[in-house]
C-alpha cells in the first residue's frame, strides 16, 4: 500500500495530541518542525521521525505530501502560505488565521491548488453532532425559534493549554479559541436555522493586552430565529461549561451535560450513540483525507474548507470587534 509521507509544523499542545491520527497505516509522520528544538525532538522522537526548526527542510522535501500546522493563529498565514505554495496537502489549525485580509490571502491561494486544504474542526466527523444535526433535519423540533450558546470557565487559560499567546487579545481568548468550534456548528446547521445575517455584541477586557473576560453577542439567522452567545471567564464561576441549545416550536435539543431532546410539554430525554461509533474524531478526518489523497475520492463527509472557517471567522471577528464583518 502507498503510504503518505507527512509532516507537523508546530510541536505544541494540539500539535502532541494530533499527531496521533498519524498512526492509521495510510500515514508515516516523517518530520516535526518547531521553532523550540527540544519541543520538535520529543514529538519526533515519539513517531521515529526526523527533528527540525527548520520549515525549509519540510518545504523542499518532495517526498513530503502532507503537512499539519500547528503554531499560534498570528503565524498561521506566515506559515501555511509556503506549504501550499509547495503543492503539499494541508491540515491547518483554526482559526484560518487573525484578519479577515490574512484569511482571504489563505481562501485565495486554497482555490489555485488541486491539493487538499482543510481545517481542523472536528465536528465534521463527530458522532455526537452528526445525531445533533440529524434530529434538527428530520424536524423533531418544529420552526426553530432560539439558540443559545454557552461558555463558562472559572480560568483563563484552561490548565491543559497553558500557552503564551492563549491569553493575549491579539489572537488567544476564548471567543477564538473555543467559540469558533460552536460557530462551526452553527453554519454547519445553516440549512435548518438560518444563515448568519447580523450580529451585534459588547465584549469586555481586563485591559489592552489580555484576551476577553466576558463577551455577549445577538446572531440574527436569515430564518428569523436568534442566537445569543455568552462567554464568561470568572473565579466564580464552579466549573468549566460549554453548551448549545436549539429550541424550536415542538421541542428543545440540549448538548451538555448530557446529549437530549425534550418534547415540549415533555421530559427532558437522553439521546444515545452507538458506542461503536465513539471513536476519535481524527480517526474518522484521517481516514477521509488517506482516501482523498490515496483515491481521489471524497467520502460521505466533505473535509472543512477554507472558506468554511473564514466564514467562522467573519462571526467570530464580527463579535470581537462588535462590528458587521459577515460580507465585507
Ligand atoms: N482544533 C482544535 O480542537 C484545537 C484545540 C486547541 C488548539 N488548537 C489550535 O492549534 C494551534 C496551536 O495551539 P497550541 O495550543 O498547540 O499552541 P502551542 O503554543 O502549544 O503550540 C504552538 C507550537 O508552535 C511552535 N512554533 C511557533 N512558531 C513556529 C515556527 N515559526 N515554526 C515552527 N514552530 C513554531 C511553538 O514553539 C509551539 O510549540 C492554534 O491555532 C490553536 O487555536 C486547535
Amino acid at each position: 500500500m502507498k503510504v503518505i509521507k507527512s509532516a507537523i509544523i508546530g510541536a505544541g499542545v494540539i500539535g502532541n495530541q494530533f499527531a496521533n491520527m498519524f498512526m492509521l497505516p495510510e500515514f508515516e509522520l516523517s518530520i516535526v518542525c518547531d521553532i523550540h528544538k527540544e519541543k520538535a525532538d520529543h514529538l519526533a522522537a515519539k513517531y521515529g521521525a526526523k527533528a527540525t526548526t527548520d520549515i525549509g527542510q519540510i518545504i523542499d522535501d518532495p517526498s513530503i505530501e502532507l503537512v499539519y500546522i500547528a503554531v499560534p493563529p498570528r503565524l498561521h498565514l506566515e506559515i501555511t502560505k509556503p506549504v501550499i505554495k509547495a503543492q503539499k496537502h494541508v491540515i491547518a489549525e483554526k482559526p484560518l488565521t487573525v484578519t479577515l485580509e490574512e484569511a482571504a490571502e489563505l481562501v485565495k491561494l486554497s482555490n489555485k491548488t488541486n491539493k487538499i486544504c482543510t481545517i481542523n474542526f472536528p465536528d465534521r466527523f463527530s458522532f455526537m453532532f452528526q445525531k445533533y444535526k440529524a434530529i434538527i433535519a428530520e424536524g423533531h423540533l418544529g420552526k426553530i425559534k432560539d439558540i443559545q450558546i454557552t461558555m463558562q470557565y472559572p480560568d483563563w487559560p484552561r490548565a491543559w493549554q497553558k500557552t503564551d499567546w492563549i491569553d493575549t487579545q491579539l489572537d488567544g481568548g476564548p471567543t477564538r479559541e473555543v467559540a469558533s468550534h460552536l460557530m462551526f456548528q452553527l453554519i454547519d446547521l445553516a440549512p435548518y436555522v438560518g444563515e448568519v445575517v447580523d450580529i451585534r455584541s459588547e465584549v469586555f477586557y481586563p485591559d489592552d493586552l489580555h484576551a476577553e473576560t466576558k463577551a455577549q453577542a445577538t446572531i440574527i439567522l436569515s430564518s428569523g430565529a436568534s442566537c445569543s452567545y455568552h462567554v464568561l471567564v470568572d473565579k466564580g464561576v464552579e466549573k468549566e461549561t460549554r453548551d448549545f441549545i436549539v429550541e424550536g416550536e415542538q421541542g428543545k435539543l440540549q448538548w451538555r451535560p448530557k446529549l437530549s431532546f425534550q418534547k415540549k410539554g415533555g421530559v427532558v430525554e437522553p439521546i444515545e450513540i452507538n458506542p461503536a461509533l465513539k471513536r476519535p474524531h481524527l480517526y474518522f478526518m484521517g481516514m477521509e483525507i488517506a482516501s482523498q489523497i490515496l483515491t481521489g475520492k471524497q467520502g460521505s463527509r466533505k473535509l472543512v474548507s477554507f472558506e468554511e472557517a473564514e466564514k467562522v471567522m467573519r462571526i467570530i471577528n464580527s463579535i470581537l470587534y462588535n462590528q458587521n464583518l459577515l460580507s465585507v
